[in-house]
């Protein structure tokens, strides 16, 4: 089991430039736990003793009104740190986490994690790397909100998705697995029978086209 939370720490891009033994230090360290689909790993406002990096499958960061509709920030997948957030301010957690699939997750407890950050300025530097693009996307989001209709909204939602999550084919074509319709309806503030409707309007001519599950979307429009 060890070595398989070495390798996935080895590829995680917070700790891309950890020497060896720092790495095996990290590995005693770290924890691999399977979580089930639709687990939440914790709720917004509870109070944070860990951070974890998703090892395999794929969770979502959600916020709930107070009327419980939900709204999602963002999904997160293989290799990417979640839950840093809390740790870095002492604060409560500032959104939920819910699984989105089968997943496994590396946690690392809270003060190991303050004494890697402590002791490995890359670490932090990378960190704040990765901070920095979160809020640059959510910018992107928050634009998109305020001046995209529905469909501008969802064909950058996909171009996301795929940039991301996506596989190159091979000959010219991404292609990205979709959230439900109710996920992405989530995510782009609209309703699940709008983003049904909409799936089905884009077509290959637009370099975006939709089948079953399935998003198949031009490489040139990803650059
Ligand atoms: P934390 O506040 O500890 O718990 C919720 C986590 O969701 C947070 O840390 C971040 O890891 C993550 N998160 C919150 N908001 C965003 C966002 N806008 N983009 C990406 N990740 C986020």
């Amino acid at each position: 089991m060890s070595d398989r939370v070495r390798e996935l720490l080895a590829s995680v891009e917070l700790f891309g430039e950890m020497l060896d033994d720092e790495i095996d230090d990290l590995t005693a360290l770290a924890q691999i736990k399977k979580l089930g689909k639709d687990t939440t790993v914790f709720h917004a406002g509870d109070p944070a003793d860990a951070v974890f990096v998703v090892a395999s499958g794929r969770i979502k960061v959600v916020i709930t009104s107070t009327d419980g509709k939900e709204f999602i920030l963002t999904v997160l997948g293989a290799g990417q740190v979640f839950g840093e957030m809390a740790l870095l301010e002492s604060a409560p957690r500032s959104a939920s986490v819910v699984t989105l699939s089968t997943v496994e997750v590396l946690v690392i407890n809270r003060s190991d994690f303050q004494r890697l950050l402590d002791s490995n300025p890359r670490i932090s530097q990378r960190l704040m790397a990765i901070l920095s693009r979160r809020l640059r996307r959510a910018n992107a989001k928050m634009e998109s909100l305020a001046y995209m209709d529905v469909a501008g909204r969802l064909a950058r939602y996909l171009l996301d998705l795929a940039r991301d999550h996506g596989q190159r084919l091979g000959n010219g074509w991404v292609v990205v697995r979709r959230p439900t319709h109710s996920d992405i309806a989530h995510s782009i503030g609209t309703s699940r029978e709008t983003v049904s409707r909409l799936i089905n309007e884009f077509e290959e001519g637009f370099g975006l086209v939709n089948k079953g599950k399935f998003t198949y979307i031009r490489e040139n429009l990803l650059e």
